[in-house]
């Protein structure tokens, strides 16, 4: 057995991602809850996770849907209170789920009380729980113009690196990181498993905030906050607390490279355990609203191989391919058109890989992108700012079409649990548009048909968890340049398996790999259901090698 300390649990383990605003109404208003939640726990538990990922449930004006939080320590009254809260936790423990909760520390709510104290003067004890200076410097936020908002009350700018109603946290102040510290025992004591921290490398600005780059091109605008000169001092005063308990702390780190992702996760530094590493969200359209590139599949598999050989041995990859802030991977990466193919093709892609997959909801249906006919039904931010700040000479409908490819929200509309009215998401008129092709896109239909995006999931991460060769074995990858198939072997002792996947929409004939050839292996698992000498489209075969 690899697992050494107690802490290494979550290596085995795969997670479930919960948007909860849009996973299951349960008491009828249209918007998604702890209720539902409490509900679908079986459900979860029967694609063959061990884990569940709450993004914020927390009390929120939704400037930012959940990440913008006005109250640490309760339950947004639209998804239950706390003591559902503490009925789910309780029955996912029961099935033998973990729950991790999602620490957003990088910023509050403009309406936290201590924002609402701090804007109030200089003299007020809660003055420097947030950045404020006389004059801004130039940096730009990223999903509302410039990142210092001029606050009339208290007569200063704020900094605010998201939304305007999303203002920075001041961490150089010791006093704000004893709230950080308090409001994790808070959630640990009730039973909670650990946290997903937002934004985590950006809570350390550089001293004496600086000028820096624009934002574009590449987001290099964010090496002003981004690691900056404390991080890891501040880091592993989060991490002590966490060392009181059997937790885990997985930080999502915008733009993070790998050399200075294993600052946070190996060493004496580390005080994470796994990372979000946004370097694959990048082969195609990573910020798409301003800079879409086709799809690439040489830089996916670039930046994958990337993070698999640089954590080897050393560190732990959190592996994903959706959440609530992509748009869906089958409209981005496969085909709408060949949903079924391509939906099974890329649960194998990255399920295999090492490290903990992350699942997203509606991304085991294989939920696909929604296209909305104005930008007045769009609600994110972000999507909001783009259309209306980037490609102002290109004709609407165009800026549109840029908005379906890149858009959060298709990540965000109600989760499609059977054919019928509102998807089964709600009994009444849900908050938000239900994608049109719930008939067939649906937890119900897809239960029924062995062949399903669903029940694939399920096979994939039950392989994942039965072999230590794909739990803990090295990986190598075949044929990096080719433009069409991902190809890489895990092996462990004298066990190998190889992966093979391919992304083209046509038929292809990938080669075996030198040290495979002339040996019989046996097919563990394929998404059609014969398998030929020609892959066909989006295929996918995983064999089993005795070497
Ligand atoms: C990352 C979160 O995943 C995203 O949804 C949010 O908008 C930003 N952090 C700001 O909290």
């Amino acid at each position: 057995m690899e697992q050494t300390s107690k802490r290494d649990w979550y290596k085995e383990m795969s997670f479930y991602q919960i948007w909860v605003r849009s996973f299951a109404d349960g008491n009828g208003d249209g918007i998604g809850d702890l209720y539902g939640v409490y509900d679908k726990l079986e459900y979860v538990k029967s694609l063959g996770v061990d884990g569940i990922w709450f993004s914020p449930i927390y009390p929120s004006p939704n400037a930012d849907f959940g990440y913008d939080i006005s109250d640490y320590k309760d339950i947004h009254p639209d998804f239950g209170d706390l003591d559902q809260f503490k009925k789910v936790l309780k029955k996912a423990h029961e099935l033998g789920l973990k729950v991790i909760m999602d620490l957003v520390v990088n910023h509050t709510s403009d309406e936290h009380p201590w924002f609402i104290e701090s804007r109030k003067g200089k003299d007020n004890p809660y003055s420097d729980y947030y950045i404020w200076r006389d004059k801004p410097n130039n940096w730009d936020s990223l999903f509302e113009g410039k990142a210092w908002e001029y606050d009339e009350q208290r007569g200063q700018y704020y900094l605010h690196i998201f939304a305007k109603k999303q203002p920075d946290l001041n961490m150089d102040n010791p006093k704000v990181r004893e709230e950080v510290k308090d409001i994790m025992r808070f959630w640990l004591d009730m039973g909670v498993d650990g946290f997903r921290e937002d934004v985590i490398n950006f809570i350390s600005k550089r001293e004496g905030l600086p000028n820096g780059l624009p934002i574009l091109p590449a987001a290099k605008g964010m090496s002003h906050y981004k690691d900056g000169p404390h991080i890891h001092e501040y880091l592993s005063e989060f991490r002590k607390v966490c060392e009181e308990y059997d937790c885990f702390q997985l930080g999502e780190g915008p733009m993070t490279t790998v050399k200075s992702a294993m600052n946070y996760l190996t060493g004496p530094t580390k005080s994470l355990d796994m990372m979000f590493s946004f370097d694959h969200m990048m082969a195609d359209c990573f910020m798409t609203e301003y800079m879409h590139r086709p799809f690439s599949l040489v830089k996916l598999k670039k930046a994958l191989t990337k993070w698999q050989k640089a954590l080897e041995g050393k560190g732990w990859n959190a592996l994903y391919m959706e959440n609530h802030d992509h748009p869906r991977i089958i409209s981005r990466y496969g085909s709408e058109h060949l949903w079924r193919e391509s939906g099974t093709m890329l649960a194998a892609c990255y399920i295999f890989l090492q490290g903990t997959p992350f699942v997203y909801q509606g991304q085991e249906i294989g939920m696909t992108n929604i296209r909305l006919m104005s930008i007045d039904q769009y609600v994110d931010v972000s999507s909001i700012t783009n259309y209306h700040t980037y490609h102002l000479k290109e004709d609407p409908e165009r800026r549109l079409h840029r908005i379906h490819l890149s858009s959060r929200d298709s990540a965000r509309t109600p989760m499609q649990w059977n054919p019928g009215a509102n998807a089964g998401f709600s009994n009444v008129k849900p908050w938000f548009y239900v994608n049109p092709n719930y008939k067939r896109v649906n937890v119900e239909s897809e239960e029924k048909d062995p062949a399903s995006i669903l029940n694939f999931y399920r096979k994939c991460l039950s392989l994942r968890k039965s072999s230590k060769t794909l739990l803990y074995g090295t990986y190598n990858e075949f044929y990096p340049k080719n433009p069409n198939i991902y190809m890489y072997e895990r092996c462990l002792d004298d066990e190998a398996y190889l992966v093979i996947c391919s992304f083209s929409r046509l038929p292809v004939k990938p080669k075996k790999p030198e040290k495979f050839r002339g040996k019989r292996g046996e097919l563990v698992l394929c998404n059609y259901e014969q398998t030929h000498k020609l892959f066909r489209p989006f295929e996918t075969r995983v064999y089993r090698y005795k070497l």
